[in-house]
This record gives structure tokens, sequence and C-alpha cells, in this order.
């Protein structure tokens, strides 16, 4: 039986310390011999990252735990400043001195993005530890949600019946380009799904989900259905909810 969470924070600040407790608290009660854990892409998730990289204990239990992949990334090389691995790099691989053999990278400047994605894939497969039928179960998947409703990079004009690999390739028309994602069966088999809201732009889209019935799949992000899906929104993104409940402030 699937579960969806709201956690409503005050404001990015303690979206970034609420996020840095659960994540390291996933980890740490894990009893997966490795914990599978896929980071999101665009720029919410690197105030998260920051106080991961402040919190004493972490690059340990990062380091001897955990095996880091991306739920989705651009069509870009490392160095680029549109690169998700950059962002991670930059705010909590380098910070934390992670080594790079825990850290799995999506080549995103491949030439051909359909082979990067199958490779991706078969490196999930060949490194994940346990599986939710055939699929491989990420412990963790952080996910970000754009105010179009899209997460990873399944974008609203996405095929989803032709979602049946675990890493697709699909061409993104709003961005003109193609990119590298997570498909929303391989994000499902996860015991955990994080998202990380925040914003006065994404609160339209997330009226729009927490609107309609679960099964009613309006927007992309309305897909994602973990054995526990969490939504740790900012009261800005959170501004349209029909929702009464206790704002969380640490
Ligand atoms: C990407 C992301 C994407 C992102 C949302 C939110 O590669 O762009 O994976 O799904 O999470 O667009 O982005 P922001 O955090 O920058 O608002």
């Amino acid at each position: 039986m699937s579960s969806r969470e709201l956690i409503v924070c005050a404001d990015k600040g303690t979206i970034a310390s609420a996020s840095t407790q659960f994540v390291l608290s996933e980890i740490s009660q894990s009893r997966s011999p490795k914990f599978m854990l896929a980071l999101s892409g665009g720029t919410t998730p690197a105030a998260t990252y920051d106080q991961l990289a402040r919190t004493n204990g972490a690059g340990e239990l990062i380091t001897s735990r955990c095996g880091i992949f991306f739920s989705d990334e651009r069509a870009v090389g490392p160095e680029d400043p549109n690169s998700n691995f950059r962002t991670a790099r930059q705010h909590l691989f380098e910070p934390l001195g992670l080594p790079d053999r825990i850290i799995h990278r999506i080549v995103g400047e491949a030439t051909d993005l359909g082979a990067e994605a199958a490779h991706y894939a078969a490196l999930i497969r060949e490194k994940a530890t346990g599986t939710q039928g055939m699929i491989p179960r990420f412990d963790l998947t952080l996910l970000g949600m754009g105010a179009d409703g899209h997460t990873a990079s399944l974008f609203p004009e996405y095929d989803f019946a032709s979602d049946t690999d675990i890493v697709v390739a699909p061409f993104v028309e709003s961005k003109g380009t193609r990119r590298i994602s997570f498909s929303v069966p391989l994000i499902n088999a996860s015991r955990v799904v994080l998202f990380l809201i925040v914003g006065k732009d994404k609160a339209g889209a997330l009226r729009r989900i927490f609107a309609t019935d679960k099964n009613e799949h309006v927007l992309p992000a309305a897909r994602v259905d973990a054995d526990r899906t969490v939504w740790m929104v900012d009261s800005e993104a959170a501004s349209l909810l029909d929702w009464t409940g206790k704002v969380l402030t640490l």
C-alpha cells in the first residue's frame, strides 16, 4: 500500500534542514547492503546539498553506505553550468570529499543519448541490491518539479505509454533538446521518493496534483507513486493548497 505525505515548511531554509535530516535518517536506518540514492536535478536541491556538506559525519555515512546516481541529466558535459552533476559536485561531492567510486554520472555529453540511456540502465541493474518485480529498486529518489508539473526530465508532452524502459532519452520540445531521465516505472519502484519544491511558481501545479484523485495523472509529477512519496514544499509553493496542517519550522 503506497502512501503520499505532504510536509509544508516555512521557507527554503527549513526545507534544506528538514530534507538533510530526512536523507541522513533514511541512510542510517536502511538495512540495504548498499543504499541506492538518486539525486534530483534543478537548482532547489543545492541548498540541501550545502546543508549535508555542513553536517558532521555526513561524508563518512554517505561514503560507507551509498551508491549515488542521478534521476536525470541534461545533454551537456560535466563542466557545463546546466549540468546536474556539476551542481552536485560543487555543493556536495567536493565539499564532503566523496570518492568517485560511489558516484555514477550520466554522460550527458554522449553523442548517442539513447545508447547512454541504455548504458545507464544497465549500470543501475548491475549496482542495484534489490528489485521491485523486474525493476531495480532505489532506496531514496530525490525529485523536483517544474511550474508545468514536469519531474526529472518527464515533461507534459512525454509519451508515457512508451514508458517501458527504466531510463529514457526523450526529446523535450519546450527545451529544444533531448535529455536523459529515470522513467516513471523506475521512479515508482523506489522505496521512498522525496520531492523538494520551493516557490510560488510551483503553486498552481501542486494545487492541480493535490486537488485530483491520485489515479488521475493530470501532470507528470502526479504519476509518481512510490511505496512512500513525501512532498516537502515551502509555504509559497503550498499557498494554493486547501491545507490546514502545521507549517514546519526548524
Ligand atoms: C532538471 C530537473 C527538473 C527540476 C525541476 C525543478 O534537470 O531540470 O530534474 O525536474 O527538478 O525543473 O527545478 P528547480 O529546482 O530549478 O526549480
